[in-house]
């Protein structure tokens, strides 16, 4: 293998440009590779499909030699480009992707996958490293088993939402940025003695939530893996909060995952039912709503992720280097503190065993979070 491609897809995560220059350093230095970024995720890859058949892959081939746009195509209307020691230079401090990142639903069609797989061939690109949460690994595992092109997946997403990893590049810093945005909640609420809901993202996945409801010391935690909630649990969490400031507690605080909904109701967001729930009673709790958002994602990226991103792409580069087209895709993991691969089949599972995977892995964290929140 020569020549191989990276890209960024869907929500960008803090640590993915770490990982894009520990990809392009130890392809160069290591293995021999030359390295190209996608720009803009798999529609950057759709965008060089359509450029392929417009202007001829040996047109495109030419350009992505040459720095110069020699051929009257500019690096910038090229979706792929060179990445280099220099590309990449000061990079491991910045949150987002330099790559930029797409959700591209389209990619879900099969005739699209086909022309993008085509063209990757023709312009000599051997194997893809897909960085991103499940949905995004999921695009890489249908390319590659449909066009035999090796890919590897990086999890990379402020969700957690791949199972089979202990930790997703991003989640670290995401976690650390929503721990000191409720340490500020934190100030006002002990003043006006109030409670606030505080909304943590994390997509269908409750990772982020536990986790800084847990290292804030929460008063209480609503995660969508609990299950979608009665009338009678806000009731449960207001008797919950009331307690506490009976017993001299200056303030609540409710960490409530954004995927986190209510029984019937159409859906209704468990954050926007507890808001009124708690408005009810106004004297006591004086309640406040706020949606940290996507603060979440942005931010210089922790020591862990960048860290975390340095020893996957190391491991990403070292795998797709010896994979042949016939091979199937694999994601780099990591599982006790150890890097491993495993076939990408195997960690992307169905909605109902994700759950499960989801309940047996934070169970633990989550009865931790129940006592000391009492
Ligand atoms: O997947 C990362 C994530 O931040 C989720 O936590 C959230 O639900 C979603 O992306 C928000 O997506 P968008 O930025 O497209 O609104």
């Amino acid at each position: 293998m020569k020549r191989i491609a990276v890209l960024s897809s869907g929500g960008d995560a803090p640590g993915m440009n770490p990982a894009i220059r520990a990809i392009t350093k130890a392809s160069l230095s290591r293995y021999g590779l030359l390295v190209y970024g996608i720009k803009g995720g798999f529609a950057g890859l759709a965008e060089l499909a359509e450029l392929v058949e417009r202007v001829g892959a040996e047109r495109v081939r030419q350009e992505m030699q040459s720095k110069m746009g020699l051929m009257g195509l500019t690096d910038d209307d090229l979706p792929i480009f060179r990445l280099t020691y220099r590309a990449v230079h000061g990079i491991a401090r910045q949150g987002g992707t330099i790559l930029g990142s797409a959700r591209f639903p389209e990619f879900r069609k099969a005739s699209l996958r086909r022309r993008v797989g085509e063209a990757l061939k023709e312009v000599g690109i051997e194997g893809l490293i897909v960085m991103g949460g499940d949905g995004s690994l999921r695009g890489a595992q249908a390319l590659s088993r449909e066009m035999g092109i090796p890919a590897v997946g990086l999890p990379a997403s402020i969700d957690n939402d791949i199972a089979a990893t202990d930790m997703s590049i991003g989640v670290d810093t995401a976690r650390n940025t929503a721990v000191n945005a409720i340490n500020m909640i934190m100030d006002t609420a002990d003043s006006l003695h109030r409670t606030f809901v505080v909304e943590v993202m994390g997509n269908r996945c409750g990772d982020l939530a536990l986790m800084s409801a847990l290292a804030t010391g929460a008063d209480a935690l609503i995660i969508p893996e609990q299950g979608p909630l009665a009338e009678s649990d806000l009731e449960r969490i207001g008797e919950h909060l009331r307690q506490g400031y009976l017993r001299g507690k200056k303030r609540g605080i409710v960490v409530v995952a954004e995927g986190a909904r209510m029984k019937g109701r159409d859906g209704e967001r468990a954050t926007v039912a507890l808001g009124r729930s708690l408005q009810q009673k106004a004297k006591l709790f004086d309640p406040r709503v706020v949606i940290l958002a996507h603060i979440q994602r942005g931010g210089s990226p922790t020591a862990f992720d960048r860290i975390l991103a340095a020893r996957m792409s190391d491991v990403a580069v070292k795998k797709l280097s010896t994979m042949k087209p016939k091979d199937k895709a694999v994601v780099v993991l990591l599982k006790n503190n150890v890097i491993v691969t495993q076939p990408l089949e195997k960690a992307l599972l169905r909605s109902s065993d994700r759950v499960i995977q989801f309940r047996k892995r934070i169970s633990q964290l989550y009865e931790l979070f129940q006592c000391l929140s009492e």
